[in-house]
């Protein structure tokens, strides 16, 4: 177990600015990753091995995307018993993201609320990072790498973003996400409807083939998720799934932050712009979840994300159709004991 309680790390963390803590928390696992120090987060990883789009997860709790957005925490996160990590998003050229202040903390609500704009070192230096990173995948756990796109390429040119970030990581990756479902880039989530997303999954669809080919025979082929947001009507959902299906995507994984405020209007912060994460969006990705199962019929890979603050949580996403789960703010609140308890969670099923 690890050497220090989150009970006591945590008022320190929330007495300063979340961007800060944050910042802050992330200096020191790079640090003191892969040392003797490691143990003051570490704890065991949970057996649950199960396979999903093909991959052997050695259990079903995975980090969800934009905590580590440089990817230079892999092995010290990995260290909190996570089955999966996934890091970015990463975009083609490094960007600062927006200005700041811009991460929320909503503690009566559970919640954060960002609009960081996906500020990253771009992907020589993620590459670079993730290249390090050795203990978390040679201990068996599955490493997704995130991708998505400038804030100053046009909207209409997105798709040469996400290609040149699928060439780079293709080689690296267990997995591959294509984020458009960020709330905090211009029109990213316009990447939705149909039209569009016919166009960029057919676009990356192919692009994979030929990387996968590429790569040679033997060479495993890369399972590529698409990440979606909580604030799509059934509708779109419907044509998400079936576009989904017609490009045959190896899984989806639902959902993003929301834009919307109903379960935390008049709360502090709550008119921050952004998108808005942890409990308060729990049974709007849940929605989703269940919709895409229903659409997509058992068999197809889903990743439900949103809300997770207990093991009881992670059960209900894998009820509500999830084949595994990630989460983000609810670590932040809780603290890594979350991990290993919707691990055990999960595992009792
Ligand atoms: C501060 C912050 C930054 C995020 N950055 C990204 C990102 O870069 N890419 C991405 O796909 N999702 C990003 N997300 C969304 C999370 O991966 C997750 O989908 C969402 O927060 C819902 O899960 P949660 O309620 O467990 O936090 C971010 C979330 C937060 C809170």
């Amino acid at each position: 177990m690890s050497l220090v309680p989150y009970a006591l790390t945590r008022p320190f963390l929330f007495g300063l600015d979340p961007e800060r803590a944050h910042d802050l928390t992330l200096d020191a696992i790079a640090k003191l990753q892969n040392t003797p120090l490691q143990c003051l987060w570490s704890q065991p990883r949970v057996a649950d091995p199960v396979t999903v789009a093909g991959l052997r997860f050695p259990n079903r709790v995975g980090l969800a995307a934009g905590l580590d957005k440089n990817g230079r925490c892999i092995d010290g996160l990995g260290a909190m018993g996570f089955g999966f990590i996934e890091v970015g998003t990463v975009t083609p050229k490094a960007q600062p993201g927006n200005p700041k202040p811009r991460m929320f903390r909503l503690p009566q609500a559970d919640a954060l609320i960002n609009r960081l704009g996906f500020n990253n070192l771009g992907l020589d230096a993620f590459l670079a990072n993730v290249q390090r990173a050795h203990s978390f995948r040679a201990a068996g756990g599955i490493l997704g790498l995130n991708i998505g796109k400038n804030a100053a390429t046009p909207i209409e040119r997105a798709v040469d973003d996400y290609l040149t970030g699928l060439a780079a990581v293709h080689p690296h990756a267990d997995y591959v996400t294509v984020n458009i479902s960020s709330p905090n880039t211009k029109n990213l989530r316009a990447l939705q409807s149909d039209e569009a997303l016919d166009a960029l999954l057919g676009a990356l669809v192919e692009r994979r083939a030929a990387l996968d080919a590429a790569a040679g025979a033997g060479a495993r082929a890369v399972p590529m998720f698409l990440k979606i947001a909580p604030d799509l009507d059934e509708q779109q959902v419907r044509l998400i799934a079936a576009t989904l299906r017609r490009h045959g995507l190896d899984g989806v994984i639902a959902t993003n932050t929301t834009i919307s405020r109903e379960k935390v209007n008049g709360l502090p912060h709550a008119e921050e712009t952004g998108g808005l994460s942890g409990k308060p969006v729990f049974e709007a990705s849940n929605a989703v979840i269940r919709q895409l199962r229903a659409e997509l019929g058992s068999g197809f890979p889903i990743i439900g994300v949103g809300g997770v603050m207990s093991a009881d949580d992670a059960r209900a996403k894998i009820a509500a159709g999830a084949d595994l789960v990630q989460v983000y703010t609810g670590l932040i609140y809780r603290g890594a004991p979350l991990v290993r308890a919707a691990a055990l969670a999960l595992k009792a099923q």
